[in-house]
């Protein structure tokens, strides 16, 4: 690939930094780190962001309640909260962002000075409602008695001379824009709620607040700061040197990233990134998203986990029982990417041992017990399997259409179902019993070849969901040695057949996915 070519640029929200993160966002940053992971796997070049949103009231208000500075707040929540979770769940992200660096201050002072410079902004005044727990000014239809609909708290009441951006000219061009580029906002629901609201209509948007100073200073009114989502927003081309110059770094990462193309949200903040975000990128002259992606909402109780309701559950809580790797499958897996879904113990429970411990784990543990047990531990001669063979490459390519679509659910079950062709295979072809017979040996290596070259492709399809499990199976079928690193190893060759070297060392390691202890409420796993 030349060093030109431009990075398959991927972004999740930057997250409030009111609290530690919950599984909410654990699901938008699995997602992105699933999809990044699958592209790299593709041979491309790829970027991927995540990073934290600081500036604001809701932010300022914890950091008063808890007694701390805002700056410090953040500093110790990002460091002692939101960095370590993303290690643990294995999120390879390239970059990370936090609005307070200068590197994202400076550039959105560059930029607002742009717009200003342009004519997209005027003084006037504001009056109306505004949510904290949002940071949203609100529209009557938003709420319900006097409360917010997603916080279901009282909304306070905002008058403030501010500066506004002429949002409402974009208007036009957004609604030609979604209805020329239907791939610019999915899924389908998501684009005709934003093309709706487009047709509503849609005013000026305030985007400064002068009654606190917590935020990014306008540069020609040292009185206001930028509304935080005004500031938030452009994180995604800040942190890939928008407002840099030609020929510096700044602008050659920019140039080689921007456009984005994917913002992966919560449905919760698709108004903000359809509508606002590309009006600013418009107005300042830059090429728009390719996509922004709306995911559905993990709920409790019938309503949206929210670390403002308290009812967050902590990654930590699940994978202290079932593992990293489970947990990232977990939600890929049962809940269809842009539909809300419930977290379940029992069906997490019911997934794990039947797909991970049953036809995964199993599957691996039956293989490299055989291939000791009867050929010393060393990889037979070269075999193939046409129907495996065949089934593989069919596996390949509906997967990478349907990851690449953002269908996670269906480019995994097609993985899964590969895994349950193997078990199949192997059940059928009974080398316990050829194994009896001294005189059908080739036969018994062949069947061991065939697991083993399935297992080989299995892991490198589940390798961007289960980083930790496929890298150890990787290491028992001695792969490393022959083939190198697993994440070097491309999804356009996975289903060239053959690929394990006769007479690699294979090990039975460890179980991959040991079964589950009752927990700790005594709930049977
Ligand atoms: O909105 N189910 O940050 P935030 C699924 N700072 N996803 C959820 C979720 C749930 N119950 N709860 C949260 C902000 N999320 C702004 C974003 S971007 C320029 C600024 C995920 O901390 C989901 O991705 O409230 C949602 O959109 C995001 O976290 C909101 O995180
Ligand atoms: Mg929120």
């Amino acid at each position: 690939m030349s060093d030109s070519a431009k990075s398959f640029y991927l972004t999740t929200p930057i997250y409030y930094v009111n609290d530690a993160p919950h599984i909410g966002h654990a699901y938008t940053t699995v997602a992105g780190d699933f999809l990044t992971r699958w592209h790299r796997q593709k041979g491309e070049s790829v970027w991927y962001l995540t990073g934290t949103d600081e500036h604001g009231q809701k932010v300022m208000r914890t950091a008063e309640a808890n007694g701390a500075q805002p700056q410090d707040w953040c500093d110790r929540l990002v460091e002692s909260a939101w960095k370590p979770v993303w290690k643990h769940l294995e999120i390879a992200y390239d970059d990370f962002i936090r609005t307070t660096e200068p590197r994202h201050t400076e550039r959105v002072q560059k930029f607002l000075q742009g717009l200003m410079e342009k004519g997209f902004i005027y003084e006037g005044n504001y009056e109306g409602p505004y949510c904290v727990g949002c940071e949203e000014f609100k529209l009557p239809g938003d709420l319900d008695e006097g409360k917010c609909k997603i916080h279901s708290k009282p909304v306070e009441l905002v008058k403030e001379t501010n500066w506004f951006f002429k949002l409402s000219e974009f208007v036009p061009k957004l609604i030609d824009h979604y209805k020329n580029n239907p791939s610019a906002c999915e899924p389908e629901s998501a684009r005709n709620e934003v093309v709706s609201f487009l047709e509503g209509g849609v005013s000026d948007l305030s985007i400064s607040r002068s009654t606190f100073n917590w935020g990014i200073k306008v540069p020609w009114d040292s009185k206001q700061v930028v509304y935080v989502w005004f500031d938030a927003l452009l994180n995604y081309a800040t942190a890939v040197g928008l407002t840099d110059a030609k020929g510096t770094s700044g602008g050659e990462k920019f140039g080689k990233t921007w456009p984005a193309d994917v913002h992966l949200v919560g449905k919760d903040i698709l108004r903000f990134h359809a509508v606002i975000w590309p009006a600013m990128l418009m107005a300042g002259g830059l090429p728009v998203p390719k996509k922004v992606f709306a995911h559905g909402w993990l709920l409790v109780g019938g309503e949206k986990m929210s670390k403002s309701k308290l009812t967050g559950i902590a990654p930590a809580d699940i994978t202290s029982h079932f593992g990293v790797d489970a947990f990232r499958y977990y939600f890929m897996r049962a809940i269809p990417f842009g539909s809300d879904g419930s977290f379940s113990w029992e069906d997490m429970s019911a997934r794990y041992t039947s797909e991970l411990a049953n036809d995964f784990g199993n599957l691996a543990s039956r293989l490299t017990a055989m291939i000791e047990k009867y050929c010393g531990g060393i990889l037979p001669a070269r075999s193939e399997s046409k129907e495996l063979a065949t089934s593989l490459a069919n596996t390949v390519q509906t997967a990478d259409k349907a990851i690449c679509n953002l269908d996670f659910q269906s480019g995994i079950n097609a993985v899964m179902e590969f895994c349950k062709e193997v078990n199949g295979y192997v059940t059928a072809k009974e080398p316990w019993a050829v194994a009896k017979d001294e005189s059908r040996k080739s036969e018994l290596e062949a069947i061991l070849y065939n697991t083993a070259e399935s297992l080989r492709a299995l892991s490198i399809l589940l390798h961007p969901i289960m980083p930790i499990a496929t890298k150890k199976l990787w290491s028992y079928l001695g792969a490393q040695d022959s083939l190198g690193e697993i994440e070097k190893q491309k999804i356009s060759e996975v289903s060239k057949w053959g690929q394990l070297l006769p007479g690699t060392k294979i090990s039975k390691g460890e179980i991959l996915f040991p079964r589950l202890e009752t927990d700790r409420d005594g709930r049977s796993s």
